[in-house]
């Protein structure tokens, strides 16, 4: 799956958010080592810091299904304001620290809006030195 291909998962995950807190609905889209694609939007909650990101949903979701450390080997995150329109979503940091967990190496792409361009930055570049124990 190429990158645009991973990007538009993420666009249609959007679909789902629950997000009438911030009214900013994300959706990402992550693929294996296996080829297999998972999905995750943002879900908030009415106690805000309860809310969990879209990226950590794919990742969850990717695990529950049997993905290992090591096999995520893309990842695609999208954003759209409440005017539709597509907006910069770089992941947070919590969210780049999930994804280094199970990245299959420091080159592993995630690909992002920012501002008008769709950028390919490997999660090595976006989380340097990410804490690790093992
Ligand atoms: N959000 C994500 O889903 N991913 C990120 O990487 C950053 C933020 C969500 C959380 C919240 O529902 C909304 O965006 C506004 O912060």
């Amino acid at each position: 799956m190429n990158d645009q291909e991973l990007m538009s998962a993420a666009r249609k995950a959007v679909e789902t958010s629950y997000s009438p807190y911030s009214m900013i609905q994300v959706g990402a889209a992550l693929i294996t080592k296996g080829n297999e694609v998972f999905t995750g939007c943002n879900v908030e909650n009415v106690s805000y810091s309860l809310s969990m990101c879209a990226e950590r949903i794919a990742v969850f979701t990717a695990v529950l299904h049997g993905m290992k450390p090591g096999e995520l080997t893309k990842i695609a995150v999208a954003g759209k304001t409440s005017d539709g329109q597509w907006q910069s979503c770089p992941p947070c940091g919590a969210c780049r620290q999930v994804i280094w967990e199970f990245a299959e190496s420091p080159e592993t792409p995630i690909i992002y809006q920012d501002r008008e361009e769709v950028k390919s930055k490997s999660i090595g570049e976006l989380l340097p030195d990410g804490f690790d124990l093992r």
